[in-house]
């Protein structure tokens, strides 16, 4: 597809010492932690988002290990809070994953993962908001951003990134996202279609999602828990009963609130994320919000160390505490090209410690709008996820009233039912993946990367 970047593109950025840098890259031959030569290519790069503050994203592009000439791109955004995208890249969908193994003091290692989705596209996970990750901003008013003017960064981004990869304009292009990301997918992909039609970017051809919307999934999580024996039916009634029309972050309603404490602590006997695994501990830093404001926003310089709290081996979350080690080795930020100075201490998340502003409340009508401009989406829950239950994704699905064009029935691995499945016209499809939590692919990496290479090559799930 033609490329007719010229207003946006005229405009050439630089930063104060007069170099142009919109955009810097580093090819990376091998990672700290993995023997030998990488599955496919990896880039890695910053991208000046804003100029003003001198933001930067931080992305890792992967390419396929199939065919990169041809195969589809997909920039995959992780949800939050503020979580960099190497979450998503080495917990799910990724060529590699950490080794889980105690952590003595060396170098976490990583071996290669053989359900990732990198088998049969390229991906360009990026560190999105700024402050995710390896993402940066000079000057700390760089880091008040929020739902809409973090995707219209991501939307910049992409129209930079492009301009250094001419190469991939003519691959199909998705955006994808799980957990939080599933609500800024939508209007990311809005924003690029709007951007298309007026020929500022170059090609899209639609999305993967997953998708979050509070007042539907909260909604949903009593007759989510209810319905698989978590909660009483004494309980389940008393919410029904009492909860209608009620924040269930916020109850109002005496009866309510007591019932929903009732509620967390039953559901969090095991785990919110998977409800068959163990209860741990979140591995992320210490919530002390004043020190990290001190620390990022104030641009304090020193190097700190602020290993997160060590989960049991047992648990899912160790491989989010080895990840704090692997991305702050000197070996690793070296052979990442992160420059020195910018971000000292990569954190997994940032929990409430940076500002953010949710302003957009709902994004089904952005669904609404681009599937009805035709570009295909695949929306899809682990059934065994209390945090975004699948009923309320279900129901958001359905409420768009698109025509059923396959009806609900199970999709297939291996002879045996693997997750069900609905087609909804406009190439909107739903569909579960049997035994996965809320970051699906990291409990069931073999059906998700099923699902996600059967429809990523429009073959029915
Ligand atoms: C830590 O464990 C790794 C892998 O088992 C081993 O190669 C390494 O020598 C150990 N390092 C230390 C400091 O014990
Ligand atoms: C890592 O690099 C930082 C900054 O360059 C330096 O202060 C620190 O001593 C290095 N750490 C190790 C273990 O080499
Ligand atoms: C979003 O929700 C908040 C609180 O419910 C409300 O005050 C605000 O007006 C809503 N914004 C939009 C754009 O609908
Ligand atoms: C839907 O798309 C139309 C045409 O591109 C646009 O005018 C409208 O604002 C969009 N609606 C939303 C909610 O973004
Ligand atoms: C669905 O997507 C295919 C391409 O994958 C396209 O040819 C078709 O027109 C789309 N259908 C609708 C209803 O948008």
């Amino acid at each position: 597809m033609a490329m007719r970047l010229a207003v946006l593109l005229l405009l050439c950025f630089f930063s104060d010492d007069g170099v142009a840098a919109s955009l810097a890259r580093t090819n990376v031959a091998s990672l700290p932690g993995f023997d030998g030569a990488l599955p496919s290519r990896l880039e890695t790069g910053y991208v000046t988002v804003d100029e003003e503050n001198g933001a930067e994203l931080f992305y890792y592009f992967i390419e396929s290990e199939g065919d990169p000439g041809s195969d589809p791109v997909l920039l995959w955004l992780n949800g939050g809070d503020r979580c960099s995208v190497l979450s998503a890249l080495f917990l799910e969908i990724g060529p590699l994953k950490l080794v889980v193994e105690p952590y003595n003091g060396s170098l976490p290692r990583l071996r290669y993962n053989p359900y990732a989705w990198t088998k049969v596209a390229t991906i360009l996970f990026v560190d999105s908001p700024v402050g995710a990750g390896f993402s940066l901003s000079r000057d700390p008013r760089g880091y008040y951003v929020g739902d809409i003017s973090a995707s219209l960064q991501l939307v910049k981004f992409l129209s930079e990134w492009f301009k250094e990869h001419p190469d991939h304009l003519s691959n199909p292009f998705y955006v994808g996202g799980d957990s939080y990301a599933g609500k800024i997918v939508p209007f990311v992909v809005q924003k690029i279609s709007e951007d298309i039609e007026a020929g500022i970017i170059p090609t899209l051809n639609l999305k993967v999602i997953r998708e979050q919307v509070k007042a539907l999934t909260t909604n949903q999580k009593c007759p989510y828990a209810h319905g698989i024996g978590i909660i009483s039916d004494q309980l389940y009634e008393t919410i029904m009963e009492h909860c209608k029309g009620e924040d269930y972050d916020n109850p109002t309603n005496v009866i309510c609130a007591q019932a929903l404490t009732r509620f967390n602590s039953l559901l969090g006997e095991g785990s919110f994320a998977h409800i068959l695994y163990r209860k741990c501990i979140y591995v992320s830093p210490r919530p002390n919000p004043d020190n990290i404001d001190r620390r990022i926003l104030k641009e304090e310089r020193e190097v700190i160390h602020h290993p997160p709290p060590q989960p049991s081996i047992k648990c899912n979350e160790y491989s989010n505490y080895l990840s704090y080690f692997w991305a702050n080795n000197n070996a690793t930020r070296e052979a990442l090209g992160i420059r020195k100075g910018t971000v000292n201490e990569w954190a997994r998340c940032h929990d409430h410690d940076l500002p953010y502003t949710r302003d957009i409340n709902s994004s089904i009508k952005y669904h609404r709008n681009v599937t009805l401009k035709g570009y295909r989406a695949l929306v899809y829950s682990g059934d065994h996820d209390a945090v975004v239950p699948f009923l309320g994704t279900q129901a958001w699905v359905r409420s768009l009233n698109y025509p059923i064009v396959d009806d609900w029935r199970a999709w297939h691995l291996d002879g045996q039912s693997a997750g069900f499945t609905i087609a909804y016209g406009n190439n909107l499809t739903f569909a579960t993946v049997k035994g996965g939590g809320h970051t699906a692919p990291e409990y069931e990496p073999e059906r998700c990367f099923a699902m996600f290479s059967r429809w990523i090559s429009d073959k029915p799930l």
